[in-house]
């Protein structure tokens, strides 16, 4: 047996609420899962929360909240957005839970042994809002630091520093001799620009207690918490040792987005090769949305509220857009006008009408029992079954998409071509009427199966509406001919209801 698909989002800090992005990055690490278990493979889908670090802590101190209460209310907050979005997570991870500290105790200590880290004092410019120290080479021409750092502040402190710089040229060769470990392509390129033009400096592992205390203690220093982006990273591992006896490791994804890039593909790599564990097989990295062509920001009030939108316009539609608007890997725009007519066109007159028509002529004309068996569109049925295969297989959804669409299409203007309610006022044509309600039915059963990743609420609907039991979970059941000839439908009913707005 092959070993269980294991795939991660990024863990979010829990300084504020969930939004579009958080949203987006969740959904298609959702949709992954769910299609590697419909092409038949077993998966583990983990998802959870980064709450350690500086700006977590202050935003709990702003709210006068020790930082543990802040986290353990926001938790709850977020894992009611998971259940919202109807994600498939086998686990959700928070940085705070005893599993996880105890497990970056370990692996620091087996680090510290082995001898990868050192403590040096180190004089530098500090972004606080990004929890990083900058160099020379980050001052913009005028001598400034850009804004996005926030507050810039001097800071002399001693810390402890793993030596990532000797692993430079074997993270170099290594993202050579596997094209896929990066992807998409053009962020490959990215990270081996940067490896082959900067000498990596070795990464601060620590703070100090005495300037944040809101961390992982350093086993073998009292005086020092972990750096945030070192215990968070070890989420993936810590996580997949948990349940070990699945046996997880190598994660087969990391879904992240590309302002993270460099803490996966450089300073998580060389982080597995000092703890002697294999690398995951992939970085998949997606682009940024933005409303209306500006940033998202909470500050101005350019947002977009999941929440809103799917209390307003149903689960599956949400899912929907951001998955057919934005292919995975450049950056996306959304705007509500662009929602509305993609819910109008592609789900509601697309979609929706095709299954509401073939169910509803089925049912009208022939007392909802499935007639013979015809295999008029079942050339184009198979041609959209083996490319969604296929493209599953690439984590390619927005293609994917495509492929089930112009089943959907090609169904809809079959409708047109045929013209079925002339048929059924012809006896004459009775058996062509058959074979058109046929052909309508079984290409209605095999859209449920190939959308279920993506939209699973309406690909149950389908079947219920089809009067099947048993759930379209499996892309083998996507072949031709699973309708059985006197089966009798169930009810039909519109899915993506008309709006007036
Ligand atoms: N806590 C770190 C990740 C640690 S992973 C070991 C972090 N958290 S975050 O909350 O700032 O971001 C979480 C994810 O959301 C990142 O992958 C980030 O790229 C993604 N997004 C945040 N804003 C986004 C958009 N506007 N659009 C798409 N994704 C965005 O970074």
């Amino acid at each position: 047996m092959s070993k269980r698909f294991y795939i991660t989002t990024a863990i979010d800090y829990v300084n504020g609420q969930p939004h579009l992005g958080h949203a987006y990055e969740k959904i298609i690490t959702d949709v992954i899962a769910r299609a590697r278990r419909s092409l038949g493979q077993e998966v583990f889908f983990l998802t959870g929360l980064d709450e350690h670090g500086q700006k977590v802590h202050q935003a709990a101190q702003a709210e006068k909240k020790s930082p543990q209460d802040y986290c353990d209310a926001l938790a709850a907050d977020w894992q009611a957005f998971v259940k919202k979005l109807e994600l498939t997570n086998d686990d959700f991870v928070r940085t705070t839970q005893p599993r996880h500290k105890e497990f970056v105790q370990a692996t620091l200590s087996k680090l510290n042994d082995a001898g990868h880290f050192y403590k040096a004092s180190y004089t530098g410019y500090y972004s606080i809002k990004e929890e990083t120290f900058l160099t020379e080479k980050d001052r913009l021409p005028d001598g400034k630091f850009d804004a996005s750092y926030g507050e810039v502040v001097e800071l002399k402190e001693e810390n402890y520093f793993f030596k990532l710089g000797a692993h430079q040229q074997w993270l170099i060769d290594y993202i050579e001799e596997n094209p896929d470990f990066v992807t998409p392509s053009y962020r490959r390129n990215e990270v081996l620009g940067f490896l082959k033009n900067n000498t990596l400096e070795d990464l601060c592992i620590s703070r100090p207690v005495a300037r944040l205390n809101w961390g992982i203690p350093i086993p073998f220093d009292k005086d020092y918490v972990t750096f945030v982006w070192f215990d968070a990273l070890v989420n993936y591992t810590s996580i997949a040792h948990a349940h070990a006896r699945l046996g997880l490791w190598p994660a087969d994804i990391h879904v992240i987005g590309k302002d993270i890039v460099k803490f996966h593909a450089v300073y998580w790599p060389i982080m597995l090769k000092a703890m002697g564990l294999p690398l995951p097989k992939q970085i998949l990295v997606h682009g940024w949305w933005q409303k209306d062509g500006a940033k998202i920001s909470k500050s101005t009030g350019n947002v977009v509220d999941p929440i809103a939108v799917i209390n307003e316009w149903g689960l599956d539609a949400f899912r929907f857009y951001v998955l057919r608007e934005l292919d995975i890997g450049p950056d996306g725009n959304w705007t509500d006008a662009g929602f509305r007519s993609r819910y109008q066109a592609e789900l509601g007159n697309g979609l929706g009408n095709l299954v509401n028509r073939s169910l509803s002529m089925l049912k009208r004309y022939r007392n909802g029992v499935v007639p013979a068996r015809s295999n008029e569109l079942a050339a184009d049925a198979d041609k959209a079954a083996d490319e969604t295969r296929a493209l599953f297989k690439q984590s390619q959804l927005q293609a994917a998409l495509q492929s089930i669409w112009s089943l959907v299409n090609r169904a809809n203007k079959y409708v047109d071509e045929t013209a079925p309610f002339k048929l059924a006022k012809d006896p004459a044509q009775a058996q062509r009427l058959d074979e058109v309600l046929y052909n309508l039915a079984e290409s209605c059963r095999v859209l449920a199966v190939l959308l279920n990743p993506f939209l699973p609420g309406t690909s149950a609907k389908i079947y219920a509406q089809l009067g099947l039991t048993g759930a379209p979970d499996k892309l083998a059941d996507a072949t031709w001919g699973g309708l059985q000839a006197g089966h009798t439908i169930g009810e039909p009913a519109p899915l993506f209801p008309r709006k007036d707005v």
